[in-house]
């Protein structure tokens, strides 16, 4: 069997998301299990240089995991020829600067989105890479979660008719930081650091909706901070100046409504820690990262309005869990199995549909919900298919 190696710059590797999902998940898994088959039977295996701000960190990272390349020098990173994919999991505030160098260094890019803190900035890149002629990546995780596949296969099999409406939870208690220690890095809620709950999960919810239910036709968003004060990695108080919540009213094409509740300042009474509610006219179904219940038409209760006794029916036995039908592997990791896909799209020269125009929209999702909030009125999204 061919084996065909890929040098791949892996910027960020200590970080939460760079060590954790994109490291250690995927790209080391990958290597692992032998690289990515290609469509002509050739396994493409990543070779990985790590670059970071802390020599320290790289050191004990490449030790640990047995790599012998790592630096604290991006430009020569990028100057070297043996690696020909960047990536970038980086804070928010710092991705458009290093994507630009990347690109201008004739890079493949794939990134952690947001892409950029603005839409000019988010279109920029994608101009700039599709002028270079590079191919572009922008993660969408989201979508291999097992129970987005499962709706996906719920979608298509047109399970639902006609989708009326979409009603999402997302979100857990942060804890402040001044008792028990915050579990997310404290950037994410100064704004001027690039924080802010809209900015981190309305791309996200951007490539879900337009991949699942429709393009979105416009939004209506109330952003809040609830919480005004935190305590960081140190112990030491800030302020929080980015949103911490974010209520959002999505309008797509095709008349579904999509209502999306996104929050660090709530307490979790669902089954998991995001959730989607989809009722159409033939069925409905709840999903969450992994679970998926559905209720068909035929097998819906008759509920009546009643408040002179309590209710006895039992709602929640009302719906059937669908079964993972997954293999006998089960689900891959979304995050491998997005560096998969990008990856075999890279090596076989073909376009890749979440690229930095895709990742473009994502952002202005994200600004348009913030303009929306701070002017009180629902802001139309146009079709965004060139940069
Ligand atoms: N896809 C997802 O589900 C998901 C989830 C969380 C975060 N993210 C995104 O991933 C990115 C990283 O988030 P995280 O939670 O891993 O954050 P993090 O704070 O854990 O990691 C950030 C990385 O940036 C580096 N960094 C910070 N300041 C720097 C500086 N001044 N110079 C050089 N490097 C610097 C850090 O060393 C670290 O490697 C963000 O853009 C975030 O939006 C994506």
């Amino acid at each position: 069997m061919t084996e065909r190696r890929i040098g791949i710059i892996v910027n960020g590797a200590s970080g939460r998301m760079g060590y954790r999902q994109h490291l250690v998940r995927s790209l080391l898994a990958i290597r692992e299990q032998g690289g990515v088959e290609l469509a002509d039977g050739t396994r493409l295996v990543p070779d990985l240089l790590l670059v970071g701000r802390n020599e320290e960190k790289l050191h004990t990272i490449a030790e640990r995991h047995g790599l012998t390349e790592w630096t604290t020098d991006l430009d020569a990173a990028l100057a070297d020829d043996r690696f020909e994919i960047y990536f970038d999991a980086l804070v928010t505030n710092l991705r458009v600067a290093n994507i630009r160098k990347a690109i201008a260094a004739g890079k493949a890019i794939f990134t952690e989105k947001p892409t950029a803190e603005s839409l000019d900035d988010a279109l920029a890149l994608a101009r700039e890479a599709k002028a270079a002629g590079v191919v572009s990546g922008v993660v969408h995780d989201k979508l291999y979660l097992p129970g987005l596949l499962k709706l996906r296969r719920l979608v298509e099999e047109g399970f639902f008719g006609r989708i009326l409406s979409v009603r999402g939870e997302f979100g857990y208690w942060v804890f402040e930081g001044d008792g028990q220690s915050p579990q997310r890095p404290s950037w994410n809620y100064r704004a001027e650091d690039g924080g802010g709950i809209v900015a981190d999960m309305f791309p996200h919810w951007n490539y879900v909706i337009e991949n699942l239910f429709g393009r979105i036709e416009d939004v209506y968003a109330q952003v809040a901070t609830h919480i005004p004060e935190r305590w960081d990695e140190k112990g030491e108080r800030y302020e929080a100046t980015a949103d911490d919540s974010a209520y959002g009213v999505f309008r797509l094409e095709g008349g579904t409504v999509v209502q999306m509740n996104s929050s660090w300042d709530v307490r979790v009474d669902r089954d998991e820690l995001v959730q989607f509610q989809v009722d159409g006219t033939l069925g409905s179904a709840v999903v969450g990262l992994w679970g998926a219940k559905i209720q068909p038409r035929a097998a819906t209760p008759r509920p009546t309005w009643n408040p002179d006794v309590p209710d006895a029916h039992d709602y929640r036995a009302d719906w059937h869990e669908i079964p993972d039908n997954a293999g006998p592997d089960g689900f891959d990791n979304g995050f491998k199995a997005q560096w998969e896909d990008f990856l075999a799209h890279w090596a076989e020269g073909r376009d890749y549909p979440y690229d930095l125009l895709a990742g473009a929209r994502g952002v202005r999702l994200a600004e348009a919900g913030l303009e929306s909030s701070a002017q009180g009125r629902r802001i139309a999204l146009e079709p965004l298919t060139e940069a």
